[in-house]
This record gives structure tokens, C-alpha cells and sequence, in this order.
């Protein structure tokens, strides 16, 4: 299946199972806003609070905030939101649709790498298992132009970038024959800046009113917070300050389902270090993100490192950590050096000490920071691409059937166990419902009764339901049931006072925070 067919297939399933849904949808819904339905609510949850232990609980010398999302708008003049937090963009005079310049020649990147991927691909089928992928890339004619040109176009992007270029950006956009996916056509604009902060009023009267803006990420509200919880928690560098909240952005393209959002939330940390140790604790939070990353199970081949050409003027190192969606290799969270910058501009705009004694050293100075910044609607996507999948299977008559499953990790699924009376009758509801009374202190369970028992497990299959629980009639004799697992679809049969521990093992947070600190 084409992965645009796929991609679209997830879409309508996340609405249709109650994962998410248009915002504002009876009034036509609202661009780039969406909504988390009752099982999105749940799965969001569950990595936020993956994300949050792994942090906080795994880490003695992290701990949390929650700032607000109105701040003084200073703070947006000091962290450089206000003069600097463009997004380049082109409209096309055909279509009249505006784009991101940058993305344009992103995209056009990305279709370069394809036509590599699928000669790679190619010539696998045909050598089969004596390909050598690293000598074919090396030496293959076609690969290798490819490259050239993905290398060139890689070098003018970047100094264009980095020069504050526009006129150059679109001249790369008209070299490259860039046209617009609508009209088809390359009658371009020139490009402009548009910021991307929301405004508005906090006051009660216009006259006495001041602009305050939405904030564009959380980590501001942690720089500003820095000297707060490092003196009431006598925190010794290094430390770290972590925050889950909304951020806004009002994104001119604002594209791919959750991917890019104009309101959405951030998963981030800013650890502060000693001056001069700042490279060697990025390296350090490059691996230890990774590695939270594929204790998922998703494959690590479907993850990669995008390290920085192009450095923000606050940053001495960045990098990406990009996962495999069905439109290609995407950023889900980025990790930047940011060095002393934005402290040191809090300092100079407020007018505040924002140094640190070190009792070690005997010398105050103002820490270096290393961020890791992880979209959650990001994230979500990232799993449930990951997840859902279609799957033909053989029934027992040799004839063909087919399921589409979402294989999300146990711990992070909305729903845990699904527990179910074979028949409505001869007393099997009610050992149900008093197996749910028992487990729903300890995991999120559902009762469901409605249809044969083929159609409830393919209903939980698509949820991502890792267990059912079928209660027939032999438990009235022996308080024995079935348990049914989401991937294998095997079914065991085990007594019910065995349920709890069994489930507990393998659906905790827990476990998964293990993999993180055994691996
Ligand atoms: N404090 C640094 C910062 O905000 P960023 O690269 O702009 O860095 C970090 O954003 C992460 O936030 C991204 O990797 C992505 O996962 C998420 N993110 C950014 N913009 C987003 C948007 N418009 N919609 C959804 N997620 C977004």
C-alpha cells in the first residue's frame, strides 16, 4: 500500500477509535487543532508520565515544574521569540497557497533520499543476502549523483539559512524547479519572515491592557524558574528542571495530522552544567534519549541522529532524534547545546543575578544548558504509526482473513484488559464484572459483552487492548479463564486470583523504566 494510503488509514482510525478527533469538528473544525478522544486521552498520558519518570523518578538530581503559560513578555524579548522567531515563507501565485520556504527544500531533500532508498532497495532484492549496502552505496552511479546532489543543495540551504538569506532561499527554490504541489506551477513570491508567536491582551480595559503572547515553548518558563528551584531545592550542579505543558505556534503550514500543530505540548528538560562539560553532557543526553526511545520495541533501524549543519547563534551542538513515519524520516525531538545564552540574556533584561555558586570550584557563574525538547503529539503519532498495522491471517478452514491491529507496548495502552462473559446469561457477567471490581484499582479495564467473541477481540485488537479475559462456563466450576494476547493471539488458561500478577508484570511503567537503566 502507497504510504500516503496508509498514512490516511491511521488518520481515520484514530477518529474512529476514539484516539483523536477534528477540533471543533460541527463547526468545520479548526486548522491544525485537534482534540484527544477517550482512548487518545489515555495513551497521551501514558507517555507523558513515561517521559516524566524517566525523568524525575530514574534521575535524583532532576526535578519538575509547572509554569504558567501567560509569562512577563520580556521574557520573549530576551529569549529572542520576539525578533527572531520567523519561519520563511512563499506563496505561490497560481495556487495562492503559502509554504514554508525551508520546507519546500526540505521536501525536496527527502525526494532525493527516496530515489537513493529505492535503488538500495532494488539491488537488494537482486543480490539478496550476499548485498553489501555500505559498497553499493559507495560505488553505485546513480547513488552516488544522487548524493552529489543532495550534498550541494544540503550546503547552499544551510548558508542560506544561516545567512538570513531570503532572496537566496528562493533562488535555491527556482534552481531546483520546486513547484507547487497544487497548481504544479513555479510562479513563486519573494520570501518573507512571519512570526510565529499568538498574541493577545491581559488586562481588563484596552487602555490598561498589555500584550502578553502564548508561549511558543515551555523551556522559557524553566530558564526564568532557574535560581527559584535551585536555591529551594538546594540543587548542586548538574542538575536538571523538567516541564510538561501547551506551546503555541502559529505555524504557516500547519500539515500531517499531529505532526505540526498551532496548539500542542512539550515534553522538555534543561539540565545545567558546568561551563567548558557541556559537550560531553550532550553526548551523554543523545544516548540516553535514544535509548528511551527504543525501549519501545519499534525497531531501531527506524531511528536516526540528525546532527546540525545549520546552529542556532545560542547553540554550540544540536541534534534530532528522527523516527520513520510513513512520509519518511521526521523529527520528534530535538537536543541542543544552548550553552549560557538564554540565562545570561535573563540576566541582562531583568536586571537579576542568574548565577550559580559552585561550592566545588569557589566561583559563581552562569551555567551552560543542555535541552532535550520532545513534542507529545508528536511522540503519539510516532507510536501509534508504529502500531497500527493490517495483518492478513490464515483461519483454521485455510481460508483468509484479515485484522488490523494496533501493537502498542503494554504499558503505554489506553486500555489494559478487556474482560469478557462468553454468553449474557448462567451467571458469566457477573464473575466479569467482579473480576473488573478486583482489577480496576491497579489497571484500566472495560467490560464488553456485545457481539460474537471474534468481533470483541478485533474491536480491542484495534484499540490496542494488549489482553482479553473470557470468562465461559468452566470457570463456574474451576475460577478458570482464558487470557488472550493482542499479537500472538493465543489464548491460556489461568485461575483468576493468578490475573493481577500476571498482567501487572507486563503492563507497569515500571518495567519499562528497568529496560532503561538494565540495558
Ligand atoms: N525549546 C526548544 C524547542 O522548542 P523545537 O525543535 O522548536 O525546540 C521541540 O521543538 C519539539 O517540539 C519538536 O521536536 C517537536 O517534537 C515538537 N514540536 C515543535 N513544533 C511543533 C508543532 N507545531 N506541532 C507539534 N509538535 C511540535
Amino acid at each position: 500500500m502507497a504510504q500516503e494510503d496508509i498514512f490516511k488509514k491511521l488518520v481515520a482510525h484514530c477518529k474512529e477509535y476514539g484516539y483523536i478527533f477534528p477540533s471543533s469538528e460541527i463547526y468545520d473544525g479548526l486548522s491544525a487543532v485537534y482534540d484527544y478522544g477517550q482512548y487518545g486521552v489515555e495513551l497521551k498520558n501514558n507517555i507523558k508520565k513515561y517521559w516524566w519518570d524517566s525523568m524525575v523518578l530514574l534521575n535524583e538530581n532532576i526535578v519538575g515544574i509547572d509554569s504558567a503559560i501567560f509569562m512577563h513578555p520580556t521574557i520573549w524579548k530576551a529569549s529572542g521569540h520576539v525578533d527572531a522567531f520567523n519561519d520563511p515563507l512563499i506563496d505561490n501565485k497560481d495556487s495562492k497557497k503559502r509554504y514554508r520556504a525551508d520546507v519546500l527544500i526540505e521536501e525536496q531533500l527527502a525526494k532525493i533520499e527516496d530515489k537513493i532508498s529505492k535503488e538500495v532497495e532494488k539491488a537488494r532484492l537482486r543480490f539478496g543476502e550476499d548485498f553489501d549496502e555500505k559498497k553499493f552505496r559507495e560505488t553505485n552511479q546513480r547513488v552516488l549523483a544522487n548524493q552529489t546532489k543532495i550534498d550541494e543543495l544540503n550546503a547552499r540551504f544551510s548558508k542560506a539559512m544561516n545567512d538570513n538569506d531570503l532572496a537566496g532561499l528562493r533562488q535555491i527554490i527556482i534552481d531546483n524547479e520546486i513547484v507547487c504541489p497544487v497548481s504544479g506551477s513555479r510562479n513563486w513570491t519573494e520570501v518573507r519572515q512571519f512570526n510565529l508567536m499568538f498574541e493577545t491582551e491581559m488586562g481588563a480595559t484596552s487602555e490598561g491592557a498589555s500584550k502578553v503572547y502564548l508561549r511558543p515553548e515551555t523551556a522559557q518558563g524553566i530558564f526564568v524558574n532557574f535560581l527559584n528551584v535551585q536555591k529551594t531545592g538546594r540543587m548542586k550542579i548538574p542538575f536538571g528542571i523538567a516541564q510538561i505543558g501547551k506551546a503555541f505556534r502559529n505555524e504557516i503550514v500547519a500539515r500531517l495530522f499531529i505532526f505540526r500543530m498551532r496548539e500542542f505540548e512539550q515534553m522538555e528538560m534543561q539540565f545545567f552544567v558546568q561551563p567548558g562539560l557541556e559537550l560531553d553532557w550532550f553526548r551523554h543526553w543523545k544516548e540516553i534519549r535514544m535509548k528511551w526511545h527504543t525501549s519501545l520495541g519499534f525497531g531501531e533501524e527506524n531511528y536516526r541522529f540528525h546532527d546540525h549543519t545549520k546552529l542556532a547563534h545560542y547553540a554550540n551542538a544540536a541534534t534530532d532524534i528522527e523516527f520513520r513515519f510513513p512520509f519518511g524520516f521526521r523529527e520528534v525531538e530535538g537536543i541542543h547545546s544552548r550553552t549560557d545564552f538564554d540565562l545570561k540574556q535573563h540576566q541582562n533584561f531583568s536586571g537579576k543575578k542568574m548565577q550559580y555558586f559552585d561550592p566545588e570550584k569557589g566561583e559563581s557563574y552562569i551555567p551552560y544548558v543542555i535541552e532535550t525538547s520532545i513534542g507529545v503529539d508528536r511522540m503519539f503519532l510516532q507510536i501509534v504509526s508504529a502500531a497500527l498495522q493490517e495483518e492478513e491471517l490464515k483461519k483454521d478452514d485455510g481460508t483468509l482473513d484479515s485484522r488490523v491491529v494496533m501493537r502498542l507496548p503494554s504499558s503505554l495502552a489506553p486500555v489494559k484488559l478487556a474482560v469478557m462473559p462468553l454468553v449474557r446469561k448462567d451467571g458469566l457477567p457477573e464473575i466479569a464484572e467482579k473480576i473488573i471490581k478486583n482489577l480496576r484499582f491497579d489497571f484500566n479495564c472495560q467490560y464488553d459483552d456485545k457481539d460474537s467473541i471474534g468481533r470483541r477481540y478485533r474491536r480491542q485488537d484495534a484499540i490496542g487492548t494488549p489482553y482479553c479475559i473470557t470468562i465461559d462456563h468452566q470457570t463456574i466450576d474451576d475460577n478458570s479463564v482464558t487470557i488472550r494476547y493482542r499479537d500472538s493471539m493465543e489464548q491460556e488458561r489461568v485461575k483468576i486470583s493468578q490475573l493481577k500478577d500476571i498482567i501487572a508484570e507486563k503492563v507497569s511503567i515500571s518495567g519499562l523504566l528497568k529496560k532503561l537503566q538494565n540495558e
